[in-house]
């Protein structure tokens, strides 16, 4: 339902479409962060468009610039603030508008930098006043005062923002904002609140719009999504075998899970389905269990290593990916070995690995044995290593199967040969016709190349 805010909203984009018309105005967005932010940027850049302003990807030529921001770990923030020293020199000499949005902006000593150091930035906005933009922006341009609109409470679930999907067969739903958890490493839970779910059916009818338009691929979104709660017991398995029944939609993903609330109708529900990925990312974290205690994660290394048995028993092509942090406070040479073992046991077929990184406002980040950076990184070279050492041995497997793949377009290093993924996202390289873009076709495994496999039609 299209809440009354939404409705003002929309109010403003054609005042700052009146005020941009005939101007040939562009834009100018980064999007750092996961793939929440991403879609964020998609309803972002769905309320410019419709103000007026048309893409820029050259930063040189654009009237206004946007980040939207994350503050997961703290190279992503320096990046923010490398960006605004060059969107400065570009404001020196030009009259640009500088927003900067997202998760960064929740946390005061970000904006409190940000006013003394970077006064050129025109609007700041949080993660719960994305939909208040046209607003913030009409504001700007009008009055030439710098607009802050960060709030601390929990914003409302929205519905019926325009948005722009960045690609046109894959598309990311998100159907929950928020989470409760408070992993003592993780700033979330403090910039994006409590969890809030959307309704289920906003959700389905706007992945039955996705359908009709084409779209093949659904991933839905949000910061725990097993704990996705639609009221009156509709949980996230429901959801699945709704999603599930809506034809046209043939692949359906979903990010990210937690381990504590994986249970056995969310099991079931993904056996059940010819549709949903095999593929299933289930974050681990650390395999220590006195590191998971102190991480607040709420499981132990017995209990993650049952959960994946658990559902390798019930849907025996299952394949996983996982997020490992390295180098938590306390982390030992033994804790880390036990992370190690969980990797060896599992076989991740990808693991996206990360350096403990200490975020203000966190209880690790009060905690007094912090890890050096030189253990840190060689730890998580040593993980890495671990895990590449895998990868061929891992794709073996793939050869002389037949694999359901999503062609998605012509290859980066080979332009004669088309390029797509598996249902498990490895990349397969093959020869074909351009007509075969955008479609799902079965191919044949032929080789291994450790960072793809090769296939024929
Ligand atoms: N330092 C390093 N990695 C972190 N993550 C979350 N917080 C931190 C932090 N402070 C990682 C977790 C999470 C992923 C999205 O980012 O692994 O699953
Ligand atoms: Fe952060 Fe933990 Fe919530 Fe994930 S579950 S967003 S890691 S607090």
């Amino acid at each position: 339902m299209e809440a009354e805010e939404i409705k003002e909203q929309k109010e403003y984009i054609k005042k700052v479409y009146e005020l941009n018309k005939n101007k040939n105005l562009k834009y100018y967005i980064l999007t750092m962060g996961c793939k929440l932010n991403e879609n964020d940027s998609e309803k972002l850049v769905g309320m410019l468009e419709k103000m007026g302003y048309e893409e820029s990807k050259d930063m040189n030529t654009a009237d206004l610039y946007l980040i939207n921001t994350c503050c997961i770990r703290e190279n992503a923030e320096e990046k923010v603030f490398g960006k605004l020293g060059e969107f400065k020199k570009i404001k020196e000499h030009k009259d640009i508008i500088i927003a900067l949005g997202g998760c960064m902006m929740q946390e005061k000593h970000i904006t409190d930098k940000i006013k003394k150091s970077y006064p050129f930035v025109d609007v700041v906005f949080g993660t719960h006043t994305i939909h208040k933009f046209p607003e913030d922006l009409y504001k700007a341009i009008i009055s030439k005062n710098k607009i802050n609109d960060i709030l601390d409470i929990d914003g409302k679930v929205y519905e019926g923002l325009p948005i722009k999907r960045s690609d046109k067969k894959q598309a990311s739903v998100t159907i929950m904002y928020g989470c409760n958890n408070f992993c003592t490493y993780c700033i979330v839970p403090y910039v994006r609140g409590r969890e809030r779910s959307r309704k289920p059916e906003d959700i389905l009818s706007e992945i039955e719009g996705l359908a009709k338009e084409g779209y093949k691929e659904i991933t839905l979104l949000g910061q725990n999504v097993n704990s996705y709660n639609g009221g009156d017991g509709y949980k996230f398995s429901n959801l699945l075998r709704d999603v599930d029944k809506i034809q046209g939609i043939e692949i359906i993903r979903f990010i990210s899970p937690h381990p504590k609330d994986f249970t056995d109708d969310v099991i079931e529900a993904i056996r059940d389905s010819k549709k949903i990925s095999r593929l299933i990312h289930i974050p681990l974290q650390s395999g220590s269990t006195k590191v998971l205690k102190e991480m607040n994660r709420k499981y132990t290394k017995e209990q993650f290593l049952n959960l994946t048995d658990r559902i390798k028993a019930k849907i025996p092509d299952v394949v996983f990916s996982t997020d490992i942090i390295v180098g938590f406070p306390g982390e030992t040479e033994e804790d880390f070995e036990d992370t190690l073992d969980v990797v060896k046991k599992v076989n991740f077929e990808q693991i996206f690995m990360f350096i403990y990184s200490r975020r203000v406002g966190t209880l690790a980040d009060k905690m007094e044995n912090q890890i050096p950076e030189e253990i840190k990184h060689k730890r998580f070279n040593r993980l890495k290593a671990l895990f590449e050492e895998n990868i061929e041995k891992n794709n073996e497997k793939y050869v002389g199967t037949t694999q359901k793949i999503l062609v998605e377009g012509y290859s980066k290093n080979n332009t004669e040969m088309l390029t797509g993924r598996t249902d498990t996202n490895k990349v397969v390289v093959f020869e074909g016709k351009k007509d075969l873009i955008g479609k799902i076709i079965n191919i044949k495994i032929v080789s291994e190349h450790k960072w793809y496999l090769k296939g024929k039609v």
